[in-house]
């Protein structure tokens, strides 16, 4: 399973990381996120990655309803989370974050997966 975390400012935009790698996917955008390690938590491996990827201590809040296929064996699943403790940067796969309102999400390019978790990310927490 690969966890990524959707995390909003006070303000309502969503945190997006353009990836540097693979090849296929640097470039593109995605909730910042990562694999979830054998006997690991989902909600701790988080808490690790946006650690190691933004330099953030965050708090998972709930899990998205859904998942969303990456390969053959694994998918997607969201939180959102509240950063606890730090300022993001990106310290490892991204070279870029940016901060997007709900009206700007759909018009970045989000890599294949993200796309779908997105749109159900924004149609659950921004009222019609
Ligand atoms: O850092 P780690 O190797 O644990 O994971 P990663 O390379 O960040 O992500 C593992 C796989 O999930 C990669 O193929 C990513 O492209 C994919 N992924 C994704 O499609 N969407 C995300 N929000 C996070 C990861």
């Amino acid at each position: 399973m690969v966890v990524a975390g959707a995390v909003f400012d006070e303000a309502g935009r969503l945190l997006a990381a353009r990836r540097t790698a693979p090849p296929e996917l640097a470039g593109r955008w995605e909730l910042p996120g990562g694999k979830v390690e054998p006997g690991e938590r989902a909600e701790d491996a988080l808490v690790r990655e946006l650690r190691e990827e933004l330099g953030v201590a965050v708090r998972p809040l709930e899990r998205l309803p859904g998942e969303w296929p990456l390969t053959a064996d694994l998918v997607l699943r969201v939180w959102t989370a509240v950063i606890l403790d730090g300022t993001p940067r990106p310290l490892q796969d991204h070279d870029l974050l940016c901060w997007v309102t709900p009206a700007e999400a759909p018009a970045l390019g989000w890599v294949p997966a993200d796309r779908p978790a997105v749109e159900a990310l924004l149609a659950a927490v921004t009222p019609p």
